[in-house]
């Protein structure tokens, strides 16, 4: 992107979460989509939960593609890897080594809101991979995908178990909207967290240094710095909790009390009664007969299933049929 192309995203990000916190605050039941959490300070705090000893999905993911790299590489010839959602794209390096060494592999496009986490891991991948083209791409997979260069054969790789996030409906518009940017033949590798005992579950999302929570509360600070309100982020409390009848974690922000928040940016003022909450995030855990209709709804066909040694997170790889 040129200097004139950030300047232009950076104002409509600002109109997109203006409109967004409007939308969510006024709710009865208020919400805030989660793709806000990551600014510079939100990348580095997801960083830091990747490796607390109770987040068990970045290791299980990692076992499996350690394992599978080559196998993906074999069974994909891929020209291009698109990753979305990219973050540091540290997993991912497991895939460019098989990549390159696969000998087909000519470019990696990372798409990622976080500009600060994409430009770091671009940067870093680009002096690793000397003779790899690498192009990062700033922007909002549910919105532009159709932006993402690259030749074909492509995988796009979307890991770390973020489909999950979505909600269902959004999930299935998300999915499909990846096979319609794919040509037939093309790829999807898929992580997807798998559903377990509520304990570990609970305690990924809730880990005894308080990382996650501060994570979550970050999202109040994006709106202060952003659109100049006043949250103070110590009157919310994080809480998350496994929801069975939707099989998801769900993340919330509690009001300790009661308050008023003023949000200029958003021309808004938002009270709050003592307890009530903002819905930040669900995080869906899947079955693999689950992943496998659901891919199988938006035109994608699972060649591989793997899962790591505890059985505890999946990977697909699925291959792109006609709808
Ligand atoms: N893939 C990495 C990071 C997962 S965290 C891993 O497996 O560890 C989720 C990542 O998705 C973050 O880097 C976040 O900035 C990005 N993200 C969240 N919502 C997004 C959206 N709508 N469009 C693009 N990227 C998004
Ligand atoms: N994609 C990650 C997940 O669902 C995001 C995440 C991890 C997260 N921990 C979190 C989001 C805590 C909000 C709060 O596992």
């Amino acid at each position: 992107m040129t200097e004139a192309d950030l300047e232009s995203h950076r104002n409509d990000v600002a109109a997109e979460l203006r409109a967004d916190v409007r939308e969510g605050l006024t709710a009865a039941q208020k919400w805030l989509p989660p793709k806000w959490f990551y600014d510079a300070e939100g990348s580095e705090l997801f960083e830091k939960i990747t490796v607390l000893p109770e987040y068990y999905p970045t290791r299980s993911e990692r076992e499996v593609l350690a394992a599978r790299a080559v196998e993906i590489a074999e069974l994909t010839g891929a020209h291009t890897l698109v990753e979305l959602g990219s973050g540091s794209s540290e997993k991912t390096r497991l895939l460019l080594n098989a990549l390159t060494a696969h000998g087909t592999l000519e470019s990696f496009v990372p798409m990622d809101v976080s500009e600060t986490a994409l430009a770091e891991a671009a940067s870093a991948i680009s002096a690793d991979y000397p003779k790899l083209e690498v192009r990062g791409v700033v922007g909002d997979f549910t919105r532009h995908l159709q932006l993402l260069p690259g030749t074909a054969p492509r995988v796009v790789a979307f890991l770390g178990g973020t489909i999950g996030n979505f909600l269902p409906a959004e999930r299935t518009e998300f999915l499909r909207s990846v096979r319609e940017v794919l040509d037939e033949g093309e790829w999807l590798l898929l992580g997807t967290d798998l559903v377990k005992d509520r304990e570990i579950l609970e305690r990924a999302y809730d880990d005894a240094a308080g990382v996650t929570a501060a994570f979550n509360r970050n999202v109040l600070r994006v709106i202060n710095a952003e659109l100049g309100a006043d949250f103070d982020p110590d009157a919310f409390e994080h809480v998350s909790y496994w929801d069975p009848g939707h099989e998801w974690i769900e993340m919330r922000l509690r009001a300790r009390r009661r308050l008023e928040v003023h949000i200029p940016g958003a021309d808004l003022v938002v009270s709050f009664a003592e307890g009530e909450h903002i819905r930040t995030e669900v995080s869906a855990k899947f079955r693999p007969s689950g992943v496998e209709a659901e891919l199988a709804a938006a035109g994608f066909e699972v060649t591989r299933w793997w899962t790591d040694s505890q059985q505890r997170f999946g990977v697909s790889l699925a291959r792109s049929v006609r709808a």
